[in-house]
């Protein structure tokens, strides 16, 4: 069996590779000439821990191959080929709905390239509105009715995305025929037999899975990020409230972090597109708290700015503000809606002037936003600093020694926006430690 693989973003660069791992051969494809050719020589064009690695081992292995077109992809896998197609649906621009253009786009070229090449499954991962895999599979009947779809969707994590595809919590598999579904448990035969627990179930249920499980998972976060809201006012502290609160198995203390919120490519715009989707379905009701999971979140950014504020005593206006931490969150070069941004370039337009240091991320940063200042350390970037704020935790700047940065700060004033920093070790070493949800 042949497999193949249509976009080449983080998912899609992660299942090829780790579907040659498996042992298959794997052809992927990208419209992208410029990340085709870095893949092919075995360069991601993205950070992701041990991605490039798995990437070299394929390659090197011969079961790995890249390609810009359909027509050489249809022809490579032929008869029986499983084709995953892993392209983006970001949010529309102004709207809360995600875009489709993409995914409509790809499965319209990959069904008319295999349409000569006999009995195939196109299977999807995208994350998609409820509904969008039944329109698709009306279309492909039109366009290659030898072909058939199964919708397949995927829960892993930047940073951890190699790991948590060949590790899974679970397989979901949205099927119209028991072929499908043998072919598919061909596909992960051997994570079935490491007891992956697999769910078999229809095009909607599939659908809806990913979406809700993003919407748990954001609920997670925006109630932690509430109860940091009245520990603020209450004078109460959110870190042993979330701890305590973790103890209690029916509650776990995963993404029960309080911070400065969610960001990323997936949780800001997924739980959006959900609340348009029920909205055309006619119950957005059920879906309205997500309204307010979305706002509390916004309001973590707003907070931090707000602190910023009053720390340099009122105005920010020609204050220096060192910025630790540009990605969404750490492990990850990807700055798509990133709170550290975000709040990085509110306190610029107040007119601070902002430096901003991340271990991956500047260079995608500088192009987004390119009016702030970079730095290439941590230590540079708070060099005669009014305040810093942390913003993305990674390890690095836990590692840093509070005394040896005071020494390159005008003012030893701190914000620690994810809770993070040893409080206790910076407090000893002068500075004003200022956190999110804590006296
Ligand atoms: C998420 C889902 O976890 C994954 O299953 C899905 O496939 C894609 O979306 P990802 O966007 O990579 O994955 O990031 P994740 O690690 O889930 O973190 C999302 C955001 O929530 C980050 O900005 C992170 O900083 C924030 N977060 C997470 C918190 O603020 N508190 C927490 O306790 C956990």
């Amino acid at each position: 069996m042949r497999i193949t693989v249509i976009g080449t973003g983080y998912l899609g660069v992660t299942h090829a590779a780790c579907l040659a791992e498996l042992g298959f051969e794997v052809m992927a494809l990208d419209v992208d000439t410029e990340k085709v050719a870095a893949l092919a020589s075995g360069r991601v064009p993205f950070y992701e821990p041990g991605l490039e690695e798995l990437l070299g081992e394929q390659l090197a292995a011969g079961r790995l191959a890249f390609t810009t077109d359909y027509e050489e992809l249809a022809a490579w896998a032929g008869p029986g080929a499983v084709h995953f197609v892993c392209v983006g649906t970001p949010q529309q621009r102004g709207e809360y709905a995600a875009d489709l253009t993409y995914i409509d786009s790809a499965f319209d070229s990959l069904a008319r390239a295999v349409a000569p090449h006999g009995p195939c499954l196109l299977v999807g991962k995208s994350t998609v509105p409820v509904g969008t895999a039944g329109r698709l599979a009306t279309r492909i009947a039109e366009l290659a009715p030898e072909a058939e779809l199964a919708w397949n969707p995927e829960f892993l994590r930047e940073g951890f995305a190699v790991q948590d595809t060949l590790r899974p919590d679970r397989l979901v598999i949205g099927v119209r025929s028991e072929a499908a579904e043998r072919r598919l448990r061909e596909v992960y035969a051997r994570l079935l037999a490491a007891e992956v627990p697999l769910v078999v179930t229809d095009f909607s249920t599939s659908e809806l899975v990913k979406v809700s499980a993003n919407s748990f998972l954001a609920v997670k976060i925006s109630f932690i990020n509430a109860m940091a809201e009245v520990c603020e006012a209450a004078g109460a502290d959110v870190m042993q409230l979330a701890e305590a609160l973790s103890h209690d198995p029916r509650i776990g203390g995963r993404y029960l972090v309080p911070g400065l919120g969610f960001g990323g490519g997936c949780l800001p715009k997924d739980i959006r597109a959900f609340m348009a989707r029920a909205g055309e379905l006619g119950v957005d009701q059920a879906l309205a708290f997500l309204k307010e999971v979305d706002a509390i979140n916004m309001r973590r950014r707003a907070r931090t700015v707000d602190l910023a504020r009053e720390q340099c005593d009122g105005s920010l206006l020609g204050k220096r503000v060192a910025v630790w931490g540009a990605a969404f969150k750490p492990n990850s070069d990807d700055i798509r809606d990133s709170p550290a941004l975000n709040v990085a370039a509110s306190i610029h337009l107040q007119g601070a002037q902002v430096t901003v240091y991340d271990p991956k991320a500047t260079d995608n940063a500088r192009k987004m936003f390119p009016t702030l200042t970079y730095a290439d350390s941590a230590l540079e970037a708070a060099h005669h600093a009014d305040v810093i704020l942390h913003l993305t935790e990674w390890q690095e700047f836990r590692d840093l020694d509070p005394a040896v940065v005071a020494g390159h700060v005008r003012d030893t004033r701190v914000i620690d926006s994810r809770n993070a920093l040893d409080a206790a070790k910076w407090r000893a070493a002068g500075w004003t430690y200022r956190a999110l949800g804590r006296p």
